[in-house]
């Protein structure tokens, strides 16, 4: 087997998500950007390919199963397996307090933050099965810590997007027990608060520094971690 590692992101075509491709282009791994929008996916795998690294756009759109049964369909006609999967496609959406927030609302965020990942990871999962020590990063954050959300000095948490991400971290925990045999570690990671679209790009970070840890995770060795939850500095409390 070709030992060139390959990489699916998810909502690859900027952000955070495209700083992780690029990073992980850099450590010699072919990506797979994941895009819902065919013409930004195909432009964002033209800037990292301009950059001399192996790129290919991938159409998904992470809420839409047709999308993700071709998506698999395609890398597995192309590449016969995955070697790393990196769950990154978010929104935040439902401002508001609890009280006024509606069912449609979570289930908005939900859809994408949660279904999305359960979807994309078990139509992956065969692949990644026949990857090498494959690795999984589901990308979290710390508003989703129940420990941060439930301090007092937290205030009112923004229940859609934390409750949403606290979910992911759930998942994260349930497939990492469940892949420990089939040698595949699952992670949760929190980049951050960067400046991306996602929050009007109010954030004091630099999406690259923000993919570092992702980045980290997806390329773990094979005495690393599984079922975790870290940023920069180590371990994020649940
Ligand atoms: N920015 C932060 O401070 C921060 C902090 C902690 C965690 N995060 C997490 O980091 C991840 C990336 O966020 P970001 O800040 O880089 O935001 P962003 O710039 O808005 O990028 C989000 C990406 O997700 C894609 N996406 C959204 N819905 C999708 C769907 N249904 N199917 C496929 N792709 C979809 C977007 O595609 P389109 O371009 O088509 O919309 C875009 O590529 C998210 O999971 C977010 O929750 C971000």
């Amino acid at each position: 087997m070709d030992d060139t590692k390959i990489a699916l992101v998810t909502g690859a075509n900027k952000g955070i998500g495209f700083e992780v491709a690029r990073l992980l282009g850099r450590a010699g791994v072919t990506v797979l950007l994941g895009a819902r929008d065919p013409g930004r996916g195909a432009e964002a795998a033209e800037r990292l390919r301009a950059d001399g690294l192996p790129a290919t756009p991938v159409r998904l759109d992470v809420t839409d199963p047709a999308s993700v049964t071709e998506a698999a369909k395609r890398i597995e006609d192309g590449y016969g397996r995955l070697d790393i999967l990196v769950n990154n496609a978010g929104i935040m959406t439902g401002w508001g307090r609890p009280s006024e927030l509606s069912v449609d609302d979570l289930r908005q965020a939900y859809e994408t933050n949660v279904f999305g990942v359960v979807a994309v990871t078990n139509a992956m999962l065969p692949l990644l099965r026949r990857g090498s020590a494959a690795r999984i990063v589901n990308v979290s954050s710390s508003m989703g810590s129940l420990t941060r959300m439930a301090a007092p000095e937290s205030g009112i948490p923004m229940m859609t997007y934390s409750s949403s991400k606290a979910a992911l971290n759930g998942l994260t925990v349930a497939y990492a027990a469940e892949l420990r045999e089939a040698d595949i570690k699952v992670n949760s990671a929190d980049p951050g608060y960067c400046a991306t679209d996602l929050n009007q790009h109010t954030g004091p970070r630099d999406p690259a520094d923000g993919a570092a840890v992702v980045v980290r995770l997806a390329l773990l060795d094979p005495d690393g971690p599984s079922g975790t939850f870290e940023g920069d500095t180590g371990p994020v409390p649940w």
